[in-house]
């Protein structure tokens, strides 16, 4: 059987930041500890006047491609996952390749584009999308690049503000990958949700207190479609465990919520159950309101034991640390988490081959996926050749005015000018429009 997955990554971080203690919470008039402590958020990245979607992701794009050695007839498909589009018919994809082709010897003309929404879980559907082209012997030795590129912008004083991000994440998608193989096992949990949403607007309509809950409720789903085609998951088993990360306080509860699932049954119930009882069983009480303030306590003291903290440090900690720095990147978000745990792992010199992760994906409206996947050999060296510890190093830190100019700028119902807050170097810009209203790019040495 053919092993097909993540070859490699690049990252593309917008080049601006939002740093949301010092500079957002004393505009909002809130305890800055709001946003690093209970969101888990201390800067958020945002696009310079030049940069956008396609910018973004051609970018990272290319330095992958660069890295890769790789030339456009190399790649048998382009799909770019994102919620932030700016065109309803000619997909991203396509000012993508035409940014590439501007580059590159050679052109795209025989690889298959498209364009994939559905909030943020549209990363991960790319992938499959990708996997089942090469499995089905349809990509005829060729590769696919994945771009999941977003400007997670909300309106301004919608609490989502706070968590907002840019940014891309290309990945190609290939046979005998070097960094991690997929798992065939899938599971979903997938509902009509109205959790948020974009109905022919640029910024979204959000109940953020309902989406939280419609992701641990997807998720939770998602697991148990999983188990029931891959068998029990049991917290040993599994290195890190990615999640889609809006903000690192959600993946907190998510986390939770999966430790309290997988360890049902187990010896860890039966050890933690001196401390805290065994779980709480739903045929062991008379009404639903009783079951779930019992589970509700059972998990209030679950997150304090030693056992739990220790996994929790291990296992979803060192996929959080690029969010709290990057924002919210929507469909970029878990793809983040995956690089965030494996660039850890490099950094503390963790051997990581044959190690399997559990990654947990969501998109609102609302679907979770869950599979598997096992590090390759190759990882290391993949994740030593990013560049974001730099990308973040470099970027502008805007004041609270300035910010506000940059979410004009991208504001599509506005038209302001704002000189650029950066020099562009070796990268795609936004170069006005076309006669067609097409947005237009070019290349920077
Ligand atoms: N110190 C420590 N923690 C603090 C704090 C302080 N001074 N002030 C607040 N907090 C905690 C809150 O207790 C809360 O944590 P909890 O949920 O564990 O209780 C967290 O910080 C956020 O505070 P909250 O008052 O709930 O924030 P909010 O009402 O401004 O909204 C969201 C938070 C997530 C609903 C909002 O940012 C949003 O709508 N985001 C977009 C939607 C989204 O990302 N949904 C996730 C699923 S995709």
């Amino acid at each position: 059987m053919t092993s097909v997955g993540i070859d490699a990554i690049e990252i593309w971080t917008g080049k601006l930041r939002l740093d949301l203690p010092n500079t957002f919470a004393p505009v909002k008039g809130d305890d800055p500890e709001k946003y690093t402590k209970g969101l888990g958020l201390h800067n958020s990245s945002m696009p310079d006047v030049y940069e956008d979607i396609v910018t973004m992701g051609a970018n990272a794009a290319k330095r992958l491609m660069e890295r890769k050695g790789l030339s456009p007839q190399d790649i048998g498909r382009i799909d770019v996952a994102t919620e932030s589009a700016f065109d309803n018919s000619k997909p991203v994809s396509t000012y993508i390749a035409g940014c590439l082709e501007q580059v590159f010897e050679g052109d795209f003309h025989h690889a298959n584009k498209g364009e994939r929404k559905f909030a943020c879980v549209a990363g991960t559907q790319s992938i499959d999308d990708a996997y089942n082209w090469i499995k089905a012997g349809r990509n005829r030795g060729r590769a696919a690049l994945v771009i999941a590129t977003d400007t997670a912008l909300y309106a301004r004083g919608d609490p989502g503000e706070a968590t907002q991000g840019a940014g891309a994440v290309a990945m190609l998608i290939s046979e005998d990958p070097s960094v991690v193989e997929l798992s065939t096992e899938q599971g979903y949990g997938s509902a009509d949700e109205t959790d948020f949403l974009k109905p022919n607007q640029q910024f979204p309509s959000v109940d953020g207190k309902r989406s939280m809950k419609v992701y641990l409720a997807r998720m939770r789903e998602a697991l148990e479609d999983y188990e029931s085609v891959a068998g029990r998951t049991h917290p040993d088993d599994i290195t890190y465990i990615p999640f889609h990360t809006p903000f690192p306080g959600m993946v907190r509860k998510a986390a939770l919520l999966g430790y309290r699932h997988m360890t049902r049954d187990t010896e860890i119930e039966e050890e933690l159950a001196a401390e805290l009882g065994r779980q709480p069983r739903e045929e062991d009480f008379d009404s639903w309101d009783a079951y779930e303030e019992a589970i509700r306590g059972y998990m209030d003291g679950l997150k304090d034991t030693d056992r739990y903290r220790d996994w929790y440090a291990r296992t979803i900690e060192p996929t959080l640390t690029l969010s709290g720095q990057l924002g919210n990147w929507y469909t970029g978000s878990v793809h983040l988490a995956r690089t965030s745990a494996l660039k850890t792992a490099a950094e503390t010199g963790k051997g990581l081959t044959g190690e399997k992760l559990l990654v947990g994906s969501y998109g609102s409206g609302a679907q979770a996926e869950i599979h598997a996947e096992t590090v390759q050999e190759g990882w290391k060296e993949e994740i030593e050749a990013l560049t974001i510890d730099e990308q973040m190093a470099r970027r502008y830190d805007l004041s609270f005015d300035e910010y506000e100019q940059v979410h004009d700028v991208h504001n599509h119902d506005k038209e302001i000018d704002v000189e650029e807050f950066t020099q562009p170097v070796g990268e795609f810009v936004f170069a006005g429009w076309g006669r067609m209203n097409e947005r237009k790019y070019e290349y920077v040495d």
